[in-house]
Protein backbone atom coordinates (compact mmCIF):
# COMPACT_ATOMS: atom_id res chain seq x y z
CA UNK A 1 0.00 0.00 0.00
CA UNK A 2 1.49 3.45 -1.10
CA UNK A 3 1.95 5.89 1.53
CA UNK A 4 -0.19 8.85 0.20
CA UNK A 5 0.98 11.29 2.82
CA UNK A 6 4.36 11.15 1.27
CA UNK A 7 3.19 11.14 -2.25
CA UNK A 8 1.71 14.23 -1.87
CA UNK A 9 4.32 16.04 -0.12
CA UNK A 10 7.10 14.98 -1.82
CA UNK A 11 5.17 16.75 -5.29
CA UNK A 12 4.21 19.83 -3.41
CA UNK A 13 7.86 20.15 -1.69
CA UNK A 14 8.92 19.98 -5.77
CA UNK A 15 6.83 22.97 -6.30
CA UNK A 16 7.73 25.09 -3.95
CA UNK A 17 7.73 28.94 -5.25
CA UNK A 18 10.82 29.81 -6.84
CA UNK A 19 11.82 26.68 -7.53
CA UNK A 20 11.55 24.26 -10.83
CA UNK A 21 12.96 21.23 -12.36
CA UNK A 22 15.99 20.70 -14.95
CA UNK A 23 15.29 17.76 -17.65
CA UNK A 24 18.42 16.57 -18.14
CA UNK A 25 17.36 13.30 -19.28
CA UNK A 26 18.11 13.27 -23.19
CA UNK A 27 18.43 9.94 -24.42
CA UNK A 28 21.27 8.61 -25.96
CA UNK A 29 20.45 9.78 -29.38
CA UNK A 30 19.49 13.13 -28.54
CA UNK A 31 22.02 14.23 -26.29
CA UNK A 32 24.23 13.40 -29.69
CA UNK A 33 22.04 15.69 -31.32
CA UNK A 34 22.97 18.54 -28.78
CA UNK A 35 26.70 17.78 -28.41
CA UNK A 36 26.70 18.20 -32.51
CA UNK A 37 26.27 21.73 -32.18
CA UNK A 38 29.20 22.22 -30.32
CA UNK A 39 30.94 19.79 -32.30
CA UNK A 40 31.60 17.35 -29.38
CA UNK A 41 31.96 13.88 -29.68
CA UNK A 42 28.77 11.69 -28.06
CA UNK A 43 30.57 9.47 -26.00
CA UNK A 44 29.98 8.15 -22.16
CA UNK A 45 33.02 10.24 -20.82
CA UNK A 46 32.09 13.70 -22.33
CA UNK A 47 28.46 12.80 -21.26
CA UNK A 48 29.54 12.33 -17.84
CA UNK A 49 31.81 15.55 -17.87
CA UNK A 50 28.41 17.73 -19.36
CA UNK A 51 26.26 15.82 -16.76
CA UNK A 52 29.26 16.78 -14.06
CA UNK A 53 29.01 20.24 -15.11
CA UNK A 54 25.10 20.52 -14.90
CA UNK A 55 24.90 18.61 -11.37
CA UNK A 56 27.75 20.35 -9.47
CA UNK A 57 26.74 23.96 -10.33
CA UNK A 58 27.14 26.06 -6.91
CA UNK A 59 23.80 27.31 -6.03
CA UNK A 60 21.86 25.33 -8.07
CA UNK A 61 19.69 24.41 -5.16
CA UNK A 62 18.64 28.49 -4.63
CA UNK A 63 16.05 27.85 -7.49
CA UNK A 64 15.88 24.00 -8.96
CA UNK A 65 13.99 21.62 -6.93
CA UNK A 66 14.42 18.40 -9.14
CA UNK A 67 16.46 16.87 -12.10
CA UNK A 68 15.24 14.69 -14.33
CA UNK A 69 18.15 11.85 -15.44
CA UNK A 70 18.04 9.08 -18.26
CA UNK A 71 18.92 5.53 -17.14
CA UNK A 72 22.53 5.59 -17.65
CA UNK A 73 22.83 8.87 -15.64
CA UNK A 74 20.74 7.43 -12.35
CA UNK A 75 23.58 4.48 -12.10
CA UNK A 76 26.88 6.80 -13.60
CA UNK A 77 29.37 6.87 -11.05
CA UNK A 78 33.18 9.06 -10.89
CA UNK A 79 35.42 7.64 -8.24
CA UNK A 80 33.54 5.28 -6.87
CA UNK A 81 30.80 8.30 -6.57
CA UNK A 82 27.49 8.56 -7.63
CA UNK A 83 27.23 11.19 -10.19
CA UNK A 84 24.15 12.35 -8.87
CA UNK A 85 25.47 12.59 -5.55
CA UNK A 86 25.98 16.65 -5.71
CA UNK A 87 22.46 16.43 -6.11
CA UNK A 88 21.45 14.60 -3.24
CA UNK A 89 23.44 16.35 -0.73
CA UNK A 90 21.84 19.47 -1.98
CA UNK A 91 17.98 18.36 -1.57
CA UNK A 92 17.65 18.19 -5.02
CA UNK A 93 15.60 15.51 -5.90
CA UNK A 94 16.76 13.47 -8.87
CA UNK A 95 14.17 11.89 -11.40
CA UNK A 96 14.34 9.17 -13.78
CA UNK A 97 12.84 9.01 -16.77
CA UNK A 98 11.25 5.19 -17.21
CA UNK A 99 9.70 5.59 -21.20
CA UNK A 100 11.47 4.05 -23.96
CA UNK A 101 10.63 6.00 -26.72
CA UNK A 102 7.20 6.34 -28.70
CA UNK A 103 6.25 3.73 -31.14
CA UNK A 104 3.71 4.05 -34.05
CA UNK A 105 0.41 3.14 -33.66
CA UNK A 106 -1.07 3.51 -37.07
CA UNK A 107 -0.10 4.95 -40.77
CA UNK A 108 -0.96 9.10 -39.86
CA UNK A 109 1.88 9.42 -37.50
CA UNK A 110 0.91 9.04 -34.33
CA UNK A 111 2.53 7.35 -31.62
CA UNK A 112 2.36 5.56 -27.97
CA UNK A 113 4.94 5.43 -26.11
CA UNK A 114 6.83 2.27 -24.94
CA UNK A 115 8.14 0.63 -21.81
CA UNK A 116 5.48 -0.93 -19.71
CA UNK A 117 6.18 -4.41 -20.04
CA UNK A 118 9.02 -4.45 -17.14
CA UNK A 119 8.10 -1.10 -15.67
CA UNK A 120 7.06 -2.90 -12.23
CA UNK A 121 10.79 -4.41 -11.84
CA UNK A 122 12.80 -1.13 -13.58
CA UNK A 123 10.72 0.88 -11.03
CA UNK A 124 11.64 -1.73 -7.57
CA UNK A 125 15.53 -0.96 -8.51
CA UNK A 126 14.97 2.57 -9.11
CA UNK A 127 12.55 2.79 -5.85
CA UNK A 128 15.58 0.66 -4.01
CA UNK A 129 18.49 3.24 -5.79
CA UNK A 130 16.61 6.16 -4.39
CA UNK A 131 14.36 7.38 -7.09
CA UNK A 132 11.46 9.43 -5.59
CA UNK A 133 10.17 10.70 -8.77
CA UNK A 134 9.89 9.39 -12.36
CA UNK A 135 9.13 10.78 -15.90
CA UNK A 136 7.11 9.53 -18.57
CA UNK A 137 6.29 11.45 -21.89
CA UNK A 138 3.38 10.63 -24.16
CA UNK A 139 3.50 12.47 -27.66
CA UNK A 140 0.61 14.06 -29.80
CA UNK A 141 0.20 16.05 -32.75
CA UNK A 142 -1.95 18.44 -34.24
CA UNK A 143 -3.16 18.59 -38.12
CA UNK A 144 -6.58 19.62 -38.23
CA UNK A 145 -7.26 18.98 -41.79
CA UNK A 146 -6.42 15.12 -40.89
CA UNK A 147 -8.45 15.40 -37.87
CA UNK A 148 -5.50 14.79 -35.70
CA UNK A 149 -4.63 13.52 -33.06
CA UNK A 150 -7.36 10.83 -33.21
CA UNK A 151 -9.40 9.62 -29.74
CA UNK A 152 -7.54 6.52 -30.33
CA UNK A 153 -4.02 7.91 -29.59
CA UNK A 154 -5.39 10.62 -26.90
CA UNK A 155 -6.86 7.03 -25.45
CA UNK A 156 -4.01 4.78 -25.93
CA UNK A 157 -1.46 7.60 -24.16
CA UNK A 158 -3.86 8.24 -21.20
CA UNK A 159 -3.76 4.95 -20.50
CA UNK A 160 -0.17 4.35 -20.81
CA UNK A 161 0.55 7.36 -18.67
CA UNK A 162 -2.38 6.22 -16.05
CA UNK A 163 -0.60 2.91 -16.30
CA UNK A 164 2.97 3.84 -15.59
CA UNK A 165 1.87 6.46 -13.08
CA UNK A 166 -0.05 3.63 -10.85
CA UNK A 167 3.19 1.71 -11.06
CA UNK A 168 5.27 4.46 -10.11
CA UNK A 169 2.79 4.84 -7.08
CA UNK A 170 2.82 1.44 -5.84
CA UNK A 171 6.51 1.92 -5.45
CA UNK A 172 6.50 5.05 -3.28
CA UNK A 173 7.71 7.26 -6.16
CA UNK A 174 5.38 10.45 -7.47
CA UNK A 175 4.97 10.07 -11.06
CA UNK A 176 5.54 13.35 -13.58
CA UNK A 177 2.40 12.83 -16.40
CA UNK A 178 3.71 14.48 -19.29
CA UNK A 179 1.40 14.51 -22.10
CA UNK A 180 3.16 16.82 -24.64
CA UNK A 181 1.13 18.27 -27.67
CA UNK A 182 3.75 19.48 -30.08
CA UNK A 183 3.72 22.84 -31.63
CA UNK A 184 4.28 21.77 -35.19
CA UNK A 185 1.78 23.17 -37.61
CA UNK A 186 0.07 25.48 -38.68
CA UNK A 187 -2.82 25.70 -35.82
CA UNK A 188 -4.66 28.86 -34.36
CA UNK A 189 -4.03 29.06 -30.22
CA UNK A 190 -7.52 28.40 -30.08
CA UNK A 191 -7.17 25.02 -31.61
CA UNK A 192 -3.83 24.40 -29.57
CA UNK A 193 -6.42 25.17 -26.52
CA UNK A 194 -9.14 22.52 -27.46
CA UNK A 195 -6.62 19.88 -28.38
CA UNK A 196 -5.14 19.77 -24.91
CA UNK A 197 -7.70 20.17 -22.77
CA UNK A 198 -9.07 17.47 -24.41
CA UNK A 199 -6.00 15.70 -23.62
CA UNK A 200 -5.79 16.75 -19.90
CA UNK A 201 -9.19 15.61 -19.53
CA UNK A 202 -9.24 12.09 -21.18
CA UNK A 203 -5.57 11.42 -19.62
CA UNK A 204 -6.89 12.82 -15.95
CA UNK A 205 -9.91 10.45 -16.47
CA UNK A 206 -7.67 7.49 -17.25
CA UNK A 207 -5.10 8.35 -14.26
CA UNK A 208 -8.73 8.43 -12.07
CA UNK A 209 -9.78 4.72 -13.85
CA UNK A 210 -6.48 3.18 -12.50
CA UNK A 211 -6.88 4.46 -8.91
CA UNK A 212 -4.17 6.75 -9.27
CA UNK A 213 -3.48 9.37 -6.59
CA UNK A 214 -4.08 12.46 -7.88
CA UNK A 215 -2.25 14.82 -4.66
CA UNK A 216 0.41 12.32 -5.34
CA UNK A 217 1.16 13.43 -9.38
CA UNK A 218 2.69 16.51 -11.21
CA UNK A 219 1.63 17.42 -14.99
CA UNK A 220 3.75 18.05 -17.06
CA UNK A 221 2.39 19.81 -20.18
CA UNK A 222 3.00 21.78 -23.32
CA UNK A 223 1.80 25.39 -22.66
CA UNK A 224 -0.94 26.44 -25.20
CA UNK A 225 -0.01 28.55 -28.21
CA UNK A 226 -0.55 28.74 -31.78
CA UNK A 227 1.59 25.71 -34.53
CA UNK A 228 4.95 26.91 -35.04
CA UNK A 229 4.07 27.68 -38.74
CA UNK A 230 0.89 29.59 -38.27
CA UNK A 231 2.63 32.61 -38.80
CA UNK A 232 1.29 34.29 -35.82
CA UNK A 233 3.78 36.39 -33.76
CA UNK A 234 5.21 35.22 -30.07
CA UNK A 235 2.43 36.50 -27.76
CA UNK A 236 3.51 35.68 -24.16
CA UNK A 237 0.39 36.95 -22.52
CA UNK A 238 -2.07 35.23 -25.00
CA UNK A 239 -0.40 32.24 -24.15
CA UNK A 240 -0.26 32.57 -20.51
CA UNK A 241 -4.81 33.35 -20.68
CA UNK A 242 -4.96 30.24 -22.90
CA UNK A 243 -2.94 27.81 -20.82
CA UNK A 244 -4.69 28.99 -17.80
CA UNK A 245 -8.49 28.17 -19.01
CA UNK A 246 -7.23 25.31 -20.64
CA UNK A 247 -5.83 23.85 -17.41
CA UNK A 248 -9.04 25.51 -15.66
CA UNK A 249 -11.10 22.70 -17.86
CA UNK A 250 -9.41 20.14 -17.72
CA UNK A 251 -6.75 19.83 -14.44
CA UNK A 252 -8.16 18.40 -11.33
CA UNK A 253 -7.53 20.78 -8.39
CA UNK A 254 -6.06 18.23 -6.65
CA UNK A 255 -3.38 18.22 -8.45
CA UNK A 256 -0.22 20.28 -6.53
CA UNK A 257 1.60 21.20 -9.61
CA UNK A 258 2.13 22.13 -13.07
CA UNK A 259 5.45 21.82 -14.44
CA UNK A 260 5.69 23.00 -18.22
CA UNK A 261 8.03 21.72 -20.99
CA UNK A 262 9.50 24.21 -23.20
CA UNK A 263 8.55 22.79 -26.14
CA UNK A 264 11.07 24.31 -28.44
CA UNK A 265 10.31 27.98 -27.41
CA UNK A 266 13.69 30.46 -27.18
CA UNK A 267 15.06 30.35 -23.55
CA UNK A 268 13.65 33.87 -23.05
CA UNK A 269 9.98 32.79 -24.40
CA UNK A 270 9.79 29.92 -22.55
CA UNK A 271 10.69 32.33 -19.31
CA UNK A 272 8.32 35.07 -20.51
CA UNK A 273 5.42 32.93 -21.26
CA UNK A 274 5.73 31.16 -17.57
CA UNK A 275 6.30 34.69 -15.89
CA UNK A 276 2.30 36.18 -17.65
CA UNK A 277 1.14 32.86 -16.27
CA UNK A 278 2.13 33.66 -12.73
CA UNK A 279 1.14 37.50 -13.43
CA UNK A 280 -2.37 36.70 -14.52
CA UNK A 281 -5.48 37.33 -12.26
CA UNK A 282 -7.33 34.20 -12.05
CA UNK A 283 -8.09 31.24 -10.59
CA UNK A 284 -5.29 28.91 -10.23
CA UNK A 285 -5.43 26.48 -7.81
CA UNK A 286 -2.01 24.83 -8.60
CA UNK A 287 1.63 26.04 -8.63
CA UNK A 288 2.62 27.13 -12.16
CA UNK A 289 6.77 26.08 -12.39
CA UNK A 290 8.89 24.78 -14.86
CA UNK A 291 10.30 21.48 -16.10
CA UNK A 292 12.54 22.92 -18.85
CA UNK A 293 15.10 20.78 -21.00
CA UNK A 294 16.28 22.79 -24.38
CA UNK A 295 15.37 26.23 -22.84
CA UNK A 296 17.32 25.87 -19.49
CA UNK A 297 20.27 23.82 -21.18
CA UNK A 298 20.91 25.97 -24.50
CA UNK A 299 23.10 29.12 -23.87
CA UNK A 300 24.84 26.68 -21.19
CA UNK A 301 25.98 24.00 -24.34
CA UNK A 302 27.01 26.88 -26.47
CA UNK A 303 29.02 28.80 -23.65
CA UNK A 304 30.43 25.16 -22.70
CA UNK A 305 31.51 23.53 -25.83
CA UNK A 306 33.33 20.75 -24.33
CA UNK A 307 36.14 21.89 -22.50
CA UNK A 308 37.03 21.86 -19.01
CA UNK A 309 38.37 25.69 -19.35
CA UNK A 310 34.72 26.96 -19.99
CA UNK A 311 32.78 24.87 -17.28
CA UNK A 312 32.81 27.37 -14.67
CA UNK A 313 31.51 30.42 -17.15
CA UNK A 314 28.84 27.78 -18.64
CA UNK A 315 27.66 26.76 -14.72
CA UNK A 316 27.34 30.32 -14.62
CA UNK A 317 24.88 30.78 -17.58
CA UNK A 318 22.91 28.05 -16.46
CA UNK A 319 22.49 29.29 -12.90
CA UNK A 320 21.66 32.90 -15.07
CA UNK A 321 18.94 30.87 -16.75
CA UNK A 322 17.19 29.30 -13.66
CA UNK A 323 17.86 31.82 -11.64
CA UNK A 324 15.31 34.10 -14.35
CA UNK A 325 12.82 31.44 -14.64
CA UNK A 326 12.90 30.86 -10.62
CA UNK A 327 11.56 34.65 -11.08
CA UNK A 328 9.17 33.59 -13.62
CA UNK A 329 7.31 31.26 -11.43
CA UNK A 330 6.96 34.34 -8.95
CA UNK A 331 5.75 36.55 -11.57
CA UNK A 332 8.72 38.50 -10.87
CA UNK A 333 10.53 38.62 -14.02
CA UNK A 334 11.31 41.39 -16.02
CA UNK A 335 12.27 41.57 -19.75
CA UNK A 336 15.46 43.80 -19.03
CA UNK A 337 16.96 41.06 -16.98
CA UNK A 338 17.76 39.07 -20.32
CA UNK A 339 21.70 39.67 -20.69
CA UNK A 340 22.58 37.18 -22.46
CA UNK A 341 21.93 37.26 -26.87
CA UNK A 342 22.17 33.33 -26.92
CA UNK A 343 18.72 33.45 -25.20
CA UNK A 344 16.46 34.29 -27.91
CA UNK A 345 17.68 31.66 -30.50
CA UNK A 346 14.85 29.63 -31.77
CA UNK A 347 15.25 26.37 -29.88
CA UNK A 348 12.37 24.46 -32.36
CA UNK A 349 13.37 21.01 -34.19
CA UNK A 350 10.43 19.68 -36.32
CA UNK A 351 8.85 16.20 -34.24
CA UNK A 352 11.09 16.49 -31.30
CA UNK A 353 12.12 13.08 -29.35
CA UNK A 354 13.74 13.21 -26.35
P1 LIG B 1 11.98 20.67 -23.41
O1 LIG B 1 11.85 21.69 -22.32
O2 LIG B 1 13.25 20.77 -24.18
O3 LIG B 1 10.75 20.64 -24.29
O4 LIG B 1 12.06 19.24 -22.75
C1 LIG B 1 11.53 18.93 -21.56
C2 LIG B 1 11.29 17.48 -21.49
O5 LIG B 1 11.58 16.86 -20.48
C3 LIG B 1 10.62 16.81 -22.62
O6 LIG B 1 10.26 15.53 -22.29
Amino acid sequence: MPNFEKLKTNAQKLVTPGKGILAADESLGTIGKRFDQIAVENNHDNRIAYRGLLFNCPSLENFISGVITFDETFRDEVDGKRLVQPLLDRDIQVWIKVDIGVKAINDLGETVTQGLDNLDVRMAEYAKMGATFAKWRGVLKIDIPKALPSEFAIEQNAQALARYAKICQDHGVVPIVEPEVLMDGDHTIEQAKKVTSRVITITYKALSDHGVYLPGTLLKPNMVRSGVDAGTEFDAQAIARFTVECLQESLPVAVPGVVFLSGGMSEAQATQALDAMNRLVAKKPWALSFSYGRALQASCLKAYLGKVKNVEIASKVLLDRAHLNSLATLGKYEASHENNPDALADLFQKNYSY
